[in-house]
């Protein structure tokens, strides 16, 4: 992925304009509002970003760094209060949780994780340990999220210089879901993977070679099929996608036709004659069938699978650390160039879906107690899409 377009002087210097811009008018910083361009500085250097933005703390840089986590459907899930300038503590937010597709909120803990891992390494490239203490008041039902808190973070000055390239990777991080190419994943990726991600409690699965791939994308397609036509689970797609710019950038959240690895000319086309975010439009055949066959060219073009195994309670603390290593692995995969995206239809708790489950399961051979909590295949692809998070306001209470 090549990121050198963007040179950190250009951004320094679009910082620099950007906020004597904000401080002259506010009328004129509108114009200047977050759009594609922040997005993109956002991810090349978010330290820099977040001193553009006025956030001088360690902590509070932290905080906003760690929102470029991946998350599910980019529903950035969090809530923050800040306790001191050494630690703060986080919540679930129960207005984006995704019921239908995520009944019991396997995914939604995850994507705590994916948070408090990420938070994890920029405290510590900003020369911070960090302690996180899950559940310090108890695991919350989804009416008490915003009572009990699923960790508290903080920081304190590091003692031993310890290496871990993971978080520089950051930059090129992202979730691709374009059509992959070029040669299959080979062993020694897959060893490289695992030594730079160094999973403290997932245990990693890679299903490499051709033959090998082959037989696991019916299970990946039709469980898409699946769930897209499924009206409730089809449904979440429609509530969270974004479809024009503006949305994308006003909403600063959710799904879009260019996360989706569709950009440029397809993706203005797609845009004015086919993409319909109405009721009857998005869950008419022609869309969802249009929906399916985005999703097979996808899986077809995988050069290796992989899947994130746990053998404990399978529970909300689980999932967490599931989670973070989940992110360890994500930068990982950005830091040998490779591209990655997570699927995971046939992972989730509704009955429709535990009928590819159980199957998957059984193909790889796993034992009684272990879960498999996430899977995604891996490829090569130069295409990039920096994903927009909303602004710190929204998430901090
Ligand atoms: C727990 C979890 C589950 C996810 N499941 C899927 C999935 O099934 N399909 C998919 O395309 N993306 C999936 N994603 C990726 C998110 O949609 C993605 O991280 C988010 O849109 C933000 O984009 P970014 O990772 O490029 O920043 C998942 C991410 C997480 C953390």
């Amino acid at each position: 992925m090549n990121h050198s377009f963007f040179s950190r002087k250009k951004f320094i210097s679009k910082v620099f304009q950007t906020s004597a811009i904000f401080s002259l008018s506010p009328v004129l910083g509108k114009l200047y509002a977050y759009g594609k361009e922040e997005s993109l500085m956002f991810r090349q250097d978010p330290f820099l970003y977040a001193e553009s933005l006025g956030l001088k703390k360690t902590l509070e840089k932290i905080i906003l760094t760690a929102t470029l986590s991946p998350n599910s459907h980019n529903t950035q899930p969090w809530k923050i209060k800040i306790e001191s300038d050494s630690s703060f503590l986080l919540y679930g937010d129960e207005n984006r949780t995704l019921p239908a597709i995520d009944p019991i909120n396997r995914q939604f803990y995850h994507t705590q994780g994916t948070y408090l891992g990420l938070a994890k390494l920029a405290a510590a490239a900003q020369g911070y340990d960090s302690k996180i203490s899950l559940f310090p008041k108890g695991i919350p039902s989804t009416k008490q999220m915003n009572v009990l808190p699923v960790a508290r973070f903080q920081i304190s000055p590091r003692k031993q210089q310890t290496q871990d390239p993971l978080f520089s990777f950051l930059p090129k991080r992202q979730m691709n879901r374009s059509e992959y190419s070029g040669d299959w994943i080979t062993e020694d990726e897959s060893k490289e993977l695992e030594s730079l991600t160094s999973p403290s409690s997932i245990q990693l699965k890679f299903i490499l070679g051709e033959d090998r791939i082959q037989p696991y994308l019916p299970f990946l397609i039709n469980s898409f099929a699946m769930e897209t036509n499924l009206k409730a689970q089809n449904e979440v797609t429609r509530v969270w996608f974004r479809k024009e710019s503006e949305d994308v950038y006003s909403k600063r959240d959710g799904l879009s036709l260019e996360g989706n690895g569709i950009s440029g000319l397809k993706a203005w086309v797609a845009k004015k004659f086919f993409l319909d975010l109405s009721y009857e439009g998005w869950h008419s055949e022609a869309s969802k069938n249009a929906s399916i066959d985005l999703f097979k060219s996808q899986a077809k073009s995988s050069k290796g699978l992989v899947f994130f195994i746990t053998k404990g309670n399978d529970d909300a603390k689980e999932w967490i650390q599931t989670g973070m290593d989940f992110m360890r692995f994500t930068l990982a995969a950005a830091g040998k160039d490779l591209a990655f995206h997570t699927m995971n239809q046939a992972l989730e708790d509704y009955p429709e879906s535990s009928v590819f489950y159980n199957e998957i399961k059984s193909k790889l051979g796993l034992q009684k107690k272990e879960r498999i909590q996430l899977l995604g295949r891996l490829g090569r692809s130069d295409y990039h899409y920096e994903s927009p998070r909303r602004d710190l306001k929204e998430i901090l209470i």
